[in-house]
């Protein structure tokens, strides 16, 4: 990342334990809202005080496994619950199960369950997931539709070979959309709003990734 981001109206943080970077207090002093992953902590330390950054963050969206770990907790509700105390919205994914989330300040709490899809290559899920997720907060959604949406991405980015070449755009989510499951157009049903109706959205070809297999002879 640059030294000095430009300004914008949302930033993306991957927090390390003892990681401290300064632009992300920086990002946040200048108004942009700030959403933070994480990843494996190879030390073994799992302290949730040692990612200092979170203090900067409006949502924290680690996977269960982390979450669990980071909070000393055995399951990703519980988890998510604690990590509310820290930073105002947990989120914690939770593979093919979906993802769930707490909002510490209103007590509201939501549950998407995820989609099942044939995933080819789990590469990347969680960063298109928060893509998804910050594009919904700055839109102004409700929380149930950001993990919703959020969890609708992920899942179509891993019927696909690659990371950030396999996200969708809105083409492939109105795609999706058009011939989604009966039972699911409930709970997806702003996506209307969202897609125009008499929009058919063309084919794209999709870059594929050069990926080399290792074979036994
Ligand atoms: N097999 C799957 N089927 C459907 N949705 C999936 C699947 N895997 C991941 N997702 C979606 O992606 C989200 C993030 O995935 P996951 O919880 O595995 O994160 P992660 O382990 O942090 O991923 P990454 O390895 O990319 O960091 C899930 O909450 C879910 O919405
Ligand atoms: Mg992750």
């Amino acid at each position: 990342l640059p030294q000095c981001p430009p300004r914008a109206r949302a930033a993306v943080a991957s927090l390390g334990p003892g990681r401290g970077e300064e632009w992300i207090g920086d990002a946040a002093r200048r108004g942009a809202r700030v959403f933070a992953d994480t990843g494996w902590d190879e030390s073994g330390r799992w302290d949730l005080g040692a990612l200092a950054d979170l203090e900067h963050c409006e949502a924290f969206l680690p996977n269960a496994g982390e979450a669990m770990r980071y909070t000393h907790t055995d399951c990703p509700r519980a988890a998510a619950r604690a990590l509310a105390e820290k930073v105002p919205i947990a989120v914690v994914t939770m593979g093919a199960e979906g993802s769930y989330a707490v909002d510490g300040h209103t007590g509201e709490t939501a549950h998407v369950p995820g989609i099942a899809v044939e995933a080819l290559d789990p590469t990347g899920a969680g960063d298109v997931y928060v893509a998804g997720f910050v594009t919904g907060t700055l839109a102004g959604w409700p929380l149930a539709d950001r993990l919703a949406f959020a969890g609708l991405t992920a899942a179509l980015s891993v019927q696909e070979f690659g990371g950030s070449l396999s996200a969708p755009g809105w083409p492939e989510v109105a795609h999706w959309w058009r011939a989604a499951p009966h039972g699911l157009r409930g709970r997806y049903g702003f996506l209307d709003d969202l897609i125009p109706q008499a929009a058919t959205p063309a084919a794209r070809r999709r870059a594929v990734p050069t990926i080399g297999f290792r074979h036994s002879a």
